[in-house]
């Protein structure tokens, strides 16, 4: 039986901020792709393929994550990736989402640029009028290639500029860093687009690497970054600046060997603006309410630190201001509504 905080999660109104639409290619979607695209993949089923899901670090996570996007060669697999995401996200109560793509990740094998936001808008058009849910990208570049080919995308990308509402970066973080984006990201940010970057927890350099995204880049939000709370000055900092950042646990828990939850109550105790998220929900199973389910117990938080968790997702979201407080709104209410019920049922 479901518990009544489970319940009080699944109610929330919820907004989703990391997560990255390739990463959401579940293997039953996998085979079917395959079998459209004539293509043969090494595994027998389902199970095979989720057996042959090893991976305990970023490297041997990303190894993984690449090879799966063989499938996705039309724009209608970037289509039926995109509106599934949404579909399973919006049946769990996400109201908006901000997720990621890796147009490199597939312009390198020959799929054009306009055929992955192609099939990924038209999801977006559907997914909102049949679901409900609002949503916007965020183009990452991957850090483990060159910034000349971080900025060769970012030109193909200008034409489609009013489709992408920010830039980040993700892939290997490991002699990679921000630093080495710094033009791209001005340009980027010059053109109009938001800024974010991948700081992976437990990195080499995690602290000075976060320190560079903070005093060269100005990004206006961080990827995970729980490796903020090693240094004093930087939390103040990132508090200073009201900096949103977007901590995935169960992936945490794949790649970082912990959920990291003290480390998220401990931000929450701090005052920063900590969101939880699902980072690749089918390879780090678990979407939006496992995540906070998953966090909730290891953590033993009460409802009112879940409700801060859910009220950061809005409030670090990229929403005009209008529309976050539209939204915190209807998070207020919906508690509201559910702490109504339950006093009625006690009364009974
Ligand atoms: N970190 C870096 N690169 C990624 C991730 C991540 O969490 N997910 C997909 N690509
Ligand atoms: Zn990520």
């Amino acid at each position: 039986m479901k518990s009544d905080m489970q319940r009080f999660i699944e109610h929330l109104p919820k907004a989703e901020l990391h997560m990255h639409i390739e990463g959401s290619l579940e293997p039953e979607l996998k085979f079917r792709l395959a079998e459209r695209n004539g293509l043969e993949l090494p595994y027998e089923d389902v199970s095979a393929m989720r057996r042959a899901y090893q991976f305990d670090d970023l490297p041997s996570f990303l190894a993984v994550y690449y090879e799966g996007m063989s499938v996705l060669l039309e724009e209608e697999d970037f289509y039926d990736l995109a509106l599934a995401y949404l579909r399973k996200t919006a049946s769990q109560n996400v109201v908006y989402a901000e997720f990621f793509f890796d147009p490199q990740a597939h312009t390198s094998r020959g799929v054009s640029f306009d055929t992955v936001i192609g099939g990924i808008r038209r999801a977006q058009v559907d997914g909102e009028r049949e679901y409900g849910i609002r949503t916007n990208l965020i183009m990452c570049f991957l850090r483990d290639m060159t910034a000349e080919s971080a900025m060769e995308t970012l030109e193909i990308a200008l034409p489609y500029k009013d489709l992408i509402l920010g830039v980040g970066l993700d892939s290997d973080e490991r002699n990679n860093p921000p630093l080495k984006f710094r033009e791209v990201f001005e340009r980027a940010g010059s053109e109009g687009f938001l800024l974010t970057m991948h700081c992976d927890v437990d990195q080499q350099d995690s602290v000075s690497h976060l320190w560079q995204c903070m005093n060269e880049i100005s990004v206006n939000r961080i990827d995970h970054g729980v490796n903020s709370l090693e240094d004093e000055r930087l939390c103040d900092e990132i508090i200073a600046r009201d900096l949103g950042l977007t901590v995935c646990p169960i992936s945490n828990g794949y790649v970082a060997g912990g959920l990291k939850s003290a480390e998220i109550t401990a931000m929450l105790e701090k005052g920063m603006k900590v969101t939880i998220n699902s980072d690749d929900p089918a390879y780090f199973p678990g979407y939006m309410n496992e995540n906070l389910t998953a966090v909730q117990e290891e953590a033993a938080l009460s409802k009112d630190q879940v409700l801060q968790l859910v009220r950061n997702g809005f409030s670090a979201s990229w929403l005009p201001a209008e529309d976050k407080e539209r939204y915190l709104r209807r998070v207020t209410e919906s508690w509201q509504s559910n702490t109504d019920t339950r006093e009625q049922a006690d009364e009974k």
